[in-house]
Order: C-alpha cells, then structure tokens, then sequence
C-alpha cells in the first residue's frame, strides 16, 4: 500500500504544499489518539465558553483548534489561519505561500456519546497584494482551493483528500503512525435510494424542501432509506462512499436563514471533495464552489451528492419563491402555511 507523501509527489503537488498537509496532520494525529483514550485524556464535556457563532464551545473543540493553530503558526509557508473557533483571521508568516482554513472539530455533539467525529481543512494560495492579517485573504471562491480534506475520527482514523485531481482515500495505520492509500480514486456511485437531513427541522423548511423530501417519502419506484449522523464528516463520508444525498438548507428558524453549515471551512471543502469523486454540489440554486466568499464566517445552504438528487432538488428551487424567498443571499423571514 502506498504512503501519502509518494502520492501527492506522484501528483505533483509543490513540496512546500506538502509540508503544510504535513502539519495538518500531524496535528490530526495527535487528535485522533486523544480522541481514542476519550475520558481517560480528560477531553470529554464542554467549557463555558461559545464560539462566535454563539454555540457553546466543547473542550474538545478548544483542545482540537489549540492544536491545529499552534502546529500551522509554526510553518513557514503558512500566510494565515482562519478556523470556525476563531473570531478573527490569525495571520502567520507574511512572506507563506499558503492560507488555511479549518473546522478543528465537526459534530461535536457526538464527542459525549463516542459517535463520529472529524476535522475538515482547505488551502488556498495566498494573496501577495493583501497582508497575512486581512481576511480578506480568504475572500475567494471554493474553485480557488489548492487542496481540501477531511480526517474522520471513527473505528478507524480516516483521510479524505483532494489536491485538484481525485478524491483519495487514505487510513491511519497505527501501528506505523502514517496514512496509506487505502481507496486511490473514491467514485459516488450514481444510483442511490437514501437520504441525509435533519428532518426535524421539516416545519421550517422552505417549500423547495418540503416537495422535494416529500417525493422521496412518496416515490413508487424505489424506497428510500434515511441517515443523519449531525457530523457532517460522518454523513458526508457515506454519501461519498456509497453515494445518496446530504442537505443542510435554509429554513426560516432565526439564524439560521444562510442554512448551518459554514461556507469557508465546511461547504468548500467538501464541494471540492464531492466533485473531484464525481458528484455534485449546490447552495440550492447553483454551485457552492463559484460562490465568493463574503465574510469569514458566512453560513450557505448545502445539498450534494449523487448528480440526478441534486438536479433534482436545484429543479425545484423556483418554489422558493412563493414563500417570498429571492435567493439564497437574501433569504428573508417568512411563513409557510
Ligand atoms: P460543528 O460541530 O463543527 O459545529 O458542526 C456541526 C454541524 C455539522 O457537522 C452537522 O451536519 C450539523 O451541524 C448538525 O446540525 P443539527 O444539530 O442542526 O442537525
Ligand atoms: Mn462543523
Ligand atoms: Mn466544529
């Protein structure tokens, strides 16, 4: 089996890019046995602290940025950091290459209860003409991303990467301490009978939604089956596996208007991810990965997975505008009957 470093050579990728997956590694590594001694590494429960998205920080999302940020604040080729645990852009070395973005810990609700977890990172190139302090750095659109991943926390520690040519799978080998490519190019299969929402949120829904999960529930050709893991990591990496629909809308709860899911550090990696395995992904109305980005923390409605659901759902947009809703950029309070 063939070990990271070799692929990404074989790939072409620049080895000061290297260098900086390296990082983001290491520090996934690190993680990933914390995470697997759980109460015995005193990184179970929450502080009482929030983000600033107001939503209570878990220790283990400190524990996970601390340890991302201190490992890339070191790398000489890293311009800046952003991640979904801070307010503002930590800028790293003026003269780095690269610019990165992280979600240090996705689907921390399931930390308490031993369930999925993960870290998702994209890289970008950095921008000479704005300094390492500006976020507007990562003021670029999800097509601009030099690499993206994911590393899922499960029974086993999994990579999920794509440096602009395949979605490559890799496992931790913990006996050795290293990645191998375990799955060389990840493919979504087309055909698929299962879904992934949070269908409790299903009042709020916009109408495009609700006819589209509803013919689903009512298909006569084919039963589908349905999965929410709330990780993101988790449901995302079935969908890529054995392929099917993830959707995390917009719906008319307060806040919640943009959808959950972070454009910078979870919709544009994951985008990238879904295309480079061959399937598709959509705010609703078009591609995330064309989307700029506006602010460092924007929310963005996300739907992907296998290309005929997608198409399916984007068909359907047009019904958003019954309920007084223009575009996902300026989705307004409204009521549904
Ligand atoms: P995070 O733990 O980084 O805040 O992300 C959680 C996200 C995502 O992983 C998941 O799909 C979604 O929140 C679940 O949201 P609900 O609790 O609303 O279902
Ligand atoms: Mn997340
Ligand atoms: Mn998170």
């Amino acid at each position: 089996m063939k070990r990271l470093i070799p692929v990404l050579r074989e790939d072409g990728v620049d080895s000061d890019l290297i260098m900086v997956i390296r990082t983001i590694l290491a520090a996934s590594k690190e993680l990933a046995f914390r995470i697997s001694q759980g109460a015995l590494s005193d990184v179970l429960g929450s502080t009482l602290d929030e983000n600033i998205q107001g939503e209570t920080q878990k220790k283990l999302d400190v524990i996970a940025n601390q340890l991302f940020k201190e490992l890339l604040q070191d790398e000489r080729d890293v311009k800046a950091i952003a991640s979904e645990e801070e307010d503002d852009i930590v800028a790293v070395n003026e003269s780095g290459k690269y610019i990165v973005a992280f979600d240090p810990l996705d689907g921390s609700s399931n930390v308490d209860i031993n369930g999925q977890i993960g870290t998702i990172f994209t890289i970008f190139n950095g921008k000479d003409e704005i300094p390492a302090s500006d976020w507007r750095q990562f003021a670029q659109t999800g097509n601009e991303q030099i690499c993206a991943g994911y590393v899922l926390y499960g029974p086993s520690t999994l990579l999920v990467m794509s440096t602009g040519i395949a979605t490559r799978v890799y496992t931790l080998d913990l006996t050795h301490g290293g990645f191998l490519l375990t799955i060389p190019e990840l493919k979504v299969p087309e055909q698929t009978a299962e879904f992934s929402i949070n269908m409790a949120n299903q009042h709020d829904w916009l109408e495009q939604t609700k006819h589209y999960i509803n013919d689903l529930l009512t298909c006569n050709d084919k039963r589908y089956n349905m999965r929410w893991n709330a990780a993101m990591v988790g449901d995302i990496h079935r969908v890529l596996t054995r392929g099917g629909v993830f959707l995390y809308p917009q719906d008319i709860r307060p806040g919640y208007q943009q959808g959950k899911l972070r454009l910078l550090y979870e919709a544009f990696p994951m985008a990238l991810l879904m295309r480079d395995a061959g399937g598709s992904e959509s705010t609703g109305e078009g591609s995330i990965l064309r989307q700029p980005l506006l602010e460092l923390h924007q929310r963005i409605p996300v739907v992907m997975g296998s290309e005929s659901e997608v198409v399916q759902y984007q068909s359907l947009a047009s019904l958003n505008a019954c309920s007084g809703v223009e575009n996902v950029g300026t989705a307004m309070a409204m009521t549904i009957p």
